[in-house]
């Protein structure tokens, strides 16, 4: 995690904050997280003209870094962006940053998931452990001003399970509550997702603490 009190005022020069992704799973997810903190929260759809960036990179934060800057500049806006994905163990780290690609572009998810069951069958590994992990970098100006990576821990589930959550969230088993990501209730509470956009909360809210109240937003 980085944290740059130099760059503070960049942060506090804001009003308000892009969230840059298409996915709207994810948009949801950081929506709720993110609620509260006294900045309007801006997304894509006010941008439609922007073009989406290639993901070049070999990591998670490399692929967030580059979402971030790109989205940053052609926008002007205080942007964070984030990249995320599913690590299966036994599938020595696949699909990772592949996830959303993984099977093809326009593969379902219950095709995505019979590739990967029927990987795991040939390896004799069905439960493996796998893990969920999301990098986001927070850009403006085109410089990094804060960086998070959260992952949670679990196993492929025997079959598919649960209605919620989107993405991979049905082949996912969390050992803790005994069910799938797609069945919790509050899964931004244990998810990658949560962890680093709750570090990315207290990140903007402690620079707004920084400051004395003005008329701009604290973000
Ligand atoms: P990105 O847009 O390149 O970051 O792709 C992320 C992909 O990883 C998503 O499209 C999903 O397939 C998968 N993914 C990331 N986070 C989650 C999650 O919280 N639940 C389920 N799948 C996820």
């Amino acid at each position: 995690m980085i944290y740059s009190s130099a760059l503070t005022s960049r942060v506090m020069a804001a009003s308000a904050l892009l969230v840059a992704t298409t996915n709207q799973g994810k948009l949801r997810e950081i929506r709720a997280i993110l609620s509260g903190l006294p900045c309007e929260l801006l997304t894509l759809s006010d941008w439609p003209g922007v073009v989406t960036p290639e993901e070049n990179g070999l990591t998670f934060e490399e692929n967030a870094r580059a979402k971030a800057v790109h989205y940053a500049t052609a926008t002007r806006q205080l942007t964070v962006a984030e990249d995320s994905g599913l690590e299966i163990d036994a599938l020595d780290g696949a699909p990772g940053i592949e996830s959303a690609r993984w099977g093809g572009v326009s593969a379902t998810y219950p095709r995505k998931f019979a590739i990967i069951y029927e990987a795991l069958r040939a390896k004799d590994a069905l439960d493996s452990p796998a893990r969920f992990v999301c990098a986001l970098a927070l850009v403006r100006d085109g410089e990094i001003l804060f960086e998070a990576r959260g992952t949670v821990e679990g196993r492929i589930a025997p079959e598919p399970e649960g209605e919620g959550g989107f993405g991979y969230d049905p082949i996912f088993f969390y050992p803790p509550l005994g069910r799938t990501l797609a069945q919790v209730n509050e899964k931004s509470a244990i998810s990658h997702r949560g962890a680093a956009f709750c570090a990315l909360r207290k990140y903007l809210e402690g620079v707004a603490s920084l400051q004395p109240p003005t008329s701009e937003c604290g973000c």
